[in-house]
């Protein structure tokens, strides 16, 4: 039964998204790992030298993170769309080569798994497998992988291995609509965050804390 709900979700997006992939994939350029490991020495600080990223886990791991999501992302960051005050610095530096590179560098890099906390296993597990069908609330699974590899083709982020306070960041944030904003003259923040802000905006603080953790332990 649960399985067949988060089925129905997932072939309603994926034939909604044909269309504004095929329009992003013809822009998409090259990157080149080798370069980018060069480029990438000032992300070390924050992120970890390979993208694991140890010193605050508001700082989002990197490593195996898809390429297109960390370039995209990059110049989201650069135009000030999505809305970071310690990264806006940090694109504003690069070049669209430059953040083709990097996140080439960074998705050939090992994520370094951590730990669920065994009191939210229970919880997060459910969210993240089977969703909340009484509240419309789809399998994160559907779309992020049973393992939370994501899904490169549909343009869904990985989440696994990444730290449970990054996630829980950003489930606020697109609950409160705020991860992103419209910056006049500037590309438009992607259509698909839509299906976040709806889903997130359906789960409560615990579930939220509950299913971040619970992708902290993927791997
Ligand atoms: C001073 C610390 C710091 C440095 C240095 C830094 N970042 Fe970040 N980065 C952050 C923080 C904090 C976030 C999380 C922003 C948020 O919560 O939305 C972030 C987020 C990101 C994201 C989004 C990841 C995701 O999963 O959505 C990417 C991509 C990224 N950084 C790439 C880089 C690159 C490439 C560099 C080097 C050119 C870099 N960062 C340097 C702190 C830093
Ligand atoms: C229908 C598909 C779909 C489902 C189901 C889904 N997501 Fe997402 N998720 C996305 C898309 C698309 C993005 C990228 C949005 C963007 O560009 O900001 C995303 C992004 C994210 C991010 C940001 C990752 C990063 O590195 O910045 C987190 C965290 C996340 N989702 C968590 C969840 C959780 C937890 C669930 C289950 C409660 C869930 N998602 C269910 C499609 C989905």
């Amino acid at each position: 039964m649960k399985i067949r709900f988060a089925s129905v979700v997932f072939a309603t997006v994926l034939s909604g998204l044909t269309a504004i992939h095929a329009q992003a994939a013809e822009t998409e350029l090259v990157g080149d790992a080798k370069a980018g490991a060069t480029k990438a020495a000032t992300c070390g600080a924050c992120h970890g030298v390979t993208g694991v990223s140890e010193v605050n886990p508001e700082w989002p791991n990197l490593a195996g993170q898809s390429h297109w999501y960390i370039a995209e992302q990059l110049s989201y960051f650069k135009s000030q769309v999505r809305a970071n005050a310690v990264m806006y610095g940090m694109a504003a530096a690069l070049e669209p080569q430059d953040m083709a590179d990097v996140a080439a560098y960074f998705e050939a890099q090992t994520p370094k798994g951590l730990e669920a906390d065994p009191s939210q296993v229970a919880l997060g597990g459910k969210i993240y497998r089977s969703g909340i069908a009484a509240r419309g609330v789809p399998a994160c699974m559907a779309c992020h992988g049973p393992q939370g590899m994501g899904n490169g083709p549909a343009k869904w982020p990985a989440l696994r291995a990444q730290h449970d306070t990054y996630v829980y960041n950003q489930l606020k944030s697109y609950a409160a609509k705020t991860k992103y904003t419209v910056v006049e003259g500037a590309p438009k923040p992607p259509e698909r965050v839509d299906m976040m802000y709806t889903i997130a905006g359906k789960l409560s603080d615990e579930e939220m804390k509950a299913v971040a953790s619970y992708v902290q332990g993927l791997r």
